[in-house]
């Protein structure tokens, strides 16, 4: 059931300088204001304020036991957000915020006292990042607080990655969207957990282990791979599922026999090209979403994809993986996983 519509939203423009100065003047008085991000659209509510996290959460429908990162423009502010627990955490965070940052890796580590427990839902630690959106940075160099800010959608629903999605799904919930580009990356930031004896990857994305690993000149392990250090808490839950009549994750044989039907096919180009060259060409009516072949491509329009899937909402959705499984297509084949409901 759709959740009520509380407020009007506005809806500002990234260029205007008065639209801006808004935003951040809605962000003093802890409202919440969805801002661009090179990786999804966040919304931002003050960080360190109990009661717009609290309007995060209820905006969102999120579950409480779900911790939200905190965003800064400046590593410097990042971090006083920490209390590092050894010299090594700190020369972690010191190396990956200077190689990685602005851009999309997350750093989880030891909190320092500024922070809530609405924040970090009671963990002992904090996840922070630097965005390299310029509007983004420019509302935040002119904050004294950095901002929270999971992605801009309902709970459950695909991230958004422009302003259009984010009105899909928290119109009249929020109390305003900062229009900007498009997400360059489209898939949420690498998670990084550096307080422990080992550096693990919590949420694969466009930062990969290994150039993770190259930086830190240590191993960097998956936790989804590992017994004792658990995938961020935001892994365990429903996540990216599109409004459709059902999901189905394809094969070359599930390809063959809904080719001629209508249902919504997301694929790679070549799958695509390849399929109609054996199978000729689709019913008019039915929609295809041919992201790409190369894995930053179709991590860039996934989440716009699964939104289009929503156009033919009666149709089932056959998501076809890529057969690759490398380490670049990690992000995008998780993601997709999950819009099918597996964990
Ligand atoms: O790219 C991104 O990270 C975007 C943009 C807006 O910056 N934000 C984002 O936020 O994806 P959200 O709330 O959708 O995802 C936050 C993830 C969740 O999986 C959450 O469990 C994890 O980060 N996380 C936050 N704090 C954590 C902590 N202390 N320990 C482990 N995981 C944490
Ligand atoms: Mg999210």
């Amino acid at each position: 059931m759709p959740l009520p519509r509380l407020m009007k939203t506005e809806v500002l423009d990234s260029k205007n300088r008065a639209h801006l100065n808004r935003a951040v003047d809605l962000l003093r008085h802890d409202r919440l204001v969805a801002l661009p991000t090179e990786t999804v659209y966040g919304l931002a509510g003050n960080g360190l304020s109990a009661a717009a996290v609290k309007k995060i959460y209820e905006a969102k429908g999120r579950p409480s036991d779900n911790p939200l990162i905190l965003h800064t423009d400046l590593a410097e502010k990042a971090r006083h957000l920490f209390c590092f627990a050894s010299a090594r955490e700190q020369e972690r965070f010191e190396l990956l915020s200077k190689a990685f940052w602005p851009g999309p890796l997350t750093i989880v580590g030891t909190k320092s006292s500024l922070i809530t427990r609405e924040i970090s839902a009671g963990l002992p630690t904090v996840a922070v990042r630097l965005p390299a959106s310029l509007v983004t940075q420019n509302v935040l160099s002119l904050l004294d607080f950095p901002l929270a800010m999971p992605s801009a959608n309902l709970s459950k629903r695909p991230s958004p990655t422009n302003g259009a999605e984010v009105l899909k799904t928290l119109e009249g919930r929020i109390d305003a969207v900062v229009m900007g580009e498009q997400s360059a990356i489209g898939l949420e930031s690498s998670v990084v957990r550096i307080d422990l004896d080992e550096v693990y990857m919590l949420r694969p994305g466009a930062i990969t282990p290994s150039s993770v690993g190259k930086i830190l000149l240590e191993p960097v392990v998956f936790a989804q791979n590992s017994s004792s250090v658990a995938a961020s808490p935001g892994c365990k839950h429903a996540h990216y599922v599109p409004n459709v009549r059902s999901i189905i994750w394809g094969d070359d044989t599930i390809l063959a026999q809904s080719w001629r039907s209508n249902a919504t096919i997301l694929c790679r180009n070549k799958d695509q090209v390849n399929a109609a060259k054996e199978l000729g060409s689709r019913p008019k009516t039915a929609l295809t979403l041919a992201l790409g072949d190369d894995p930053a491509d179709f991590g860039r329009f996934l989440y716009s994809a699964l939104y289009r899937a929503e156009e033919k909402a009666h149709e089932s959705l056959i998501i076809l993986p890529p057969k690759e499984e490398t380490e670049a297509w990690k992000a995008a084949l998780d993601r997709m996983r999950r819009a099918a409901g597996y964990q």
